[in-house]
């Protein structure tokens, strides 16, 4: 079984075990109006259940492919009698990066505010586009990174990266045959602004709106979940940030604009 699919069949038990236990709690009931009533209730929290989990699976699984590549490319450093140290940190790091994703499972159904900080953007964008690096160059696509230093913004850092994680694997996939990626952030007053620019195979108008939408993926037969955007626009507007995406259409690249408090 692909890990994919052995991952949402996983999601998949687990909703079904929620359902069998929720359902064998509320049989007994008798007063129909509120059994309407808790129904509802726990079709909500069943249905928060599951976009976490999708939510979850998401984020896990693109840690886990750079892991792998990243593992191909140290094996293949040492078969040329090599040092693979640094692949291994990258691995380390990414290994990392999975566990925090699963322990912060909870972060997805609580109400609770993310917990912001300041944080300075270039270091942050700088390391996400570094841990694509190697599918960028695979893919031939060329990388521009113009983000000047003193840039700070309120944030949690791990959840900023997700979304960069998020936008620069959409673009990725948006160029299958190489192109450009431009990574850019400026000052705008009270706020900082992060563009991701792709020269990839763009979007139609009609479509733009709705892209946001849980599962409204253009990719499905690539294995496209359409949770990406999101996931992205849920920690952003935890942010009291924004996500916008823009396209001239068809063949005309994408841009996609990050809106941040600063701190
Ligand atoms: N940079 C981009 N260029 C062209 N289309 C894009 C871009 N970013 C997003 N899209 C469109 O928006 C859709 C939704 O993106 P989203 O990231 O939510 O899901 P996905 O990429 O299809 O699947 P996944 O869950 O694997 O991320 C994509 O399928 C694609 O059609
Ligand atoms: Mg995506």
């Amino acid at each position: 079984m692909e890990p994919k699919h052995f991952l949402l069949a996983l999601a998949a038990l687990a909703l079904g075990a929620a359902l069998g236990h929720a359902y064998g709690r509320r049989r007994p009931r008798t007063d129909a109006a509120l059994a309407d009533e808790e129904r509802l209730a726990w079709l909500q929290r069943l249905s928060t259940i599951g976009q976490m989990m999708s939510g979850v699976v998401h984020e896990v699984r693109t840690p886990l492919a750079t892991i792998i590549l990243t593992a191909e490319h140290a094996q293949r450093v040492l078969d040329k009698g090599g040092d693979p140290r640094a692949q291994l940190t990258a691995v380390s790091r990414e290994a990392d990066r999975a566990v925090e994703i699963l322990s912060d499972i909870l972060d997805f159904a609580k109400p609770a505010p993310l917990d912001l900080k300041p944080v300075e953007l270039a270091p942050l964008l700088s390391s996400s586009l570094e841990a694509l690096k190697i599918r960028f160059t695979e893919r031939g696509v060329d990388t521009s990174f113009d983000v000047p230093a003193g840039i700070r913004v309120k944030g949690s850092e791990r959840h900023l990266q997700q979304v960069l994680t998020v936008l620069l694997i959409n673009a990725l996939d948006a160029m299958p045959f190489g192109g450009r990626l431009a990574l850019a952030a400026e000052s705008a007053g009270a706020s900082a602004r992060v563009t991701i620019t792709d020269t990839g195979v763009g979007i139609e108008p009609a479509r733009l709106k709705g892209l946001f939408e849980p599962f409204a993926t253009g990719r499905a037969e690539q294995g496209g979940t359409g949770l990406g955007l999101n996931v992205a626009r849920w920690i952003m507007n935890k942010h009291g940030g924004d996500v916008a995406i823009s396209s001239e259409g068809i063949g005309k690249g994408t841009t996609v604009v990050v809106t941040l408090p600063a701190a």
